[in-house]
């Protein structure tokens, strides 16, 4: 990527939309670099969710008053506007649940519980997170399927000729992740989503490291489903999306019952509204929505091409000065345009957690643990590692006060 990419981007204008990031403690401001987890809010997202507060809130779909129908268009709105973000064909095909990890759950226990049985396989990633990887497992454990994962090759990328091998004709579905929350892989998501539909089956795509930092286009993936959270993409906690064709949501059975989401209710039995609300029964997260939508018109003002440039530069800058010393592994790809956004590394001799806390001490905000990806963590033979991961609002500066940090560690440990 090139510096002009970097300056394009007016990150100190940006920077002043996120008041949080002022934010000091012991007198240092926040370096705040653990975005994968969570992404700060700008004041356009807290004060849509404020004035929605403050003047439309009601419930939705129910009511014929004034403020029920505001907060109906607003909630509906969001659905829109989430589709065109996307591309996805209308709001039909966008469902809003609590979290990707939900949206994971919707899949695997409407279709994933009716449909897969003994003799059927389902295909992870050696680098799911626990959101897809617990979920399908335990589904496929309760259903008598089995589950067999496309291996993570030495540069951290998949090996596509083991993804041809075991995605096979009693393959029924294959989930993979879009982006690495812990490698950074950018994963060939379309040429497993041909794989999968050449032998008949499903694709399922956790987008929650893709939708928020870089172009997202799920005609173009042609998955049957895509995943993705609000609170990692400047909107808020509370809200995820799953897309998902409509003529496959059509054939789904709901995953949750309840009021808002049926046609016809008798003692006896219940026939399902349209989609997306046949999947969302219940008070649905109608303020989140309404963040949501100011979250993706925010982002698209930007430009999800930008932050995408944006974000591979900081990891290239941090991932040559991080190794500068030698006694820092990054796992992942080295560089290049199939790597995202974010670094998880070991410095020698010092546990994650114990390098984290030193960051913290600098006010370098950043996360240590297994990133909810154990197995992956497993065989790169290592317990844990430290991450940290970028946003539109981060500075070359700010990766250097993480390497200022790191020298820190080394002194202390030495
Ligand atoms: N999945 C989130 C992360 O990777 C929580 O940090």
């Amino acid at each position: 990527m090139s510096q002009q990419n970097l300056e394009s981007l007016d990150v100190e204008a940006i920077r002043e939309e996120f008041p949080i990031l002022e934010r000091e403690f012991d007198g240092q401001q926040v370096v705040y670099l653990d975005n994968a987890a969570t992404t700060q809010t700008p004041d356009v997202v807290v004060d849509a969710m404020s004035d929605y507060y403050r003047e439309s809130n009601a419930n939705v779909h129910r009511g014929i008053h004034h403020l029920s129908q505001a907060a109906s268009i607003a909630y509906e709105e969001a659905h829109d506007r989430v589709a065109d973000f996307i591309g996805a064909d209308g709001r039909k095909e966008v469902i809003f649940t609590k979290n990707t990890t939900e949206s994971e759950n919707l899949v695997a226990y409407s279709w994933g519980l009716n449909e897969l049985g003994p003799g059927d396989r389902v295909v992870l990633t050696e680098m799911e997170h626990h959101a897809s990887l617990v979920t399908w497992q335990q589904v496929a454990h309760r259903a008598g399927a089995d589950v067999e994962y496309i291996r993570v090759d030495d540069t951290g990328r998949l090996d596509m000729n083991h993804a041809r091998e075991l995605i096979d004709d009693d393959t029924a579905i294959v989930s993979a992740v879009h982006v690495s929350n812990t490698l950074g892989t950018v994963n060939p998501v379309t040429e497993l989503t041909e794989l999968a539909h050449e032998h008949d089956a499903l694709s399922f795509i956790d987008g929650a490291q893709a939708v928020p930092n870089r172009p997202v286009d799920v005609g173009e993936i042609d998955a049957d489903f895509y995943a993705f959270s609000g609170h990692k993409m400047a909107g808020p906690t509370g809200i995820g999306v799953l897309y998902g064709k409509q003529a496959v949501l059509e054939e789904l059975e709901p995953y949750l019952y309840g009021g808002g989401m049926i046609r016809k209710v008798t003692f006896e039995d219940s026939t399902w509204g349209e989609l997306p609300w046949k999947f969302e029964p219940g008070t649905p997260p109608i303020a989140e929505a309404v963040g949501l939508h100011a979250a993706v018109d925010w982002l698209e003002e930007i430009g999800m091409d930008r932050i995408e440039a944006h974000e591979q530069e900081l990891a290239a800058y941090a991932y040559d000065r991080l190794t500068a010393e030698g006694d820092v592994e990054i796992y992942g790809p080295e560089g290049g345009p199939d790597r995202g956004g974010l670094v998880s590394f070991n410095l020698e001799g010092v546990h994650s957690h114990d390098l984290a806390s030193i960051m913290n001490d600098h006010t370098v905000a950043v996360r240590a643990g297994d990133h909810c990806t154990q197995p992956l963590h497993d065989k790169l033979g290592v317990p844990a590692s430290t991450r940290a991961s970028f946003y539109v609002y981060n500075t070359r500066e700010e990766v250097d006060k993480l390497v200022a940090a790191l020298e820190d560690a080394r002194t202390l440990f030495a």
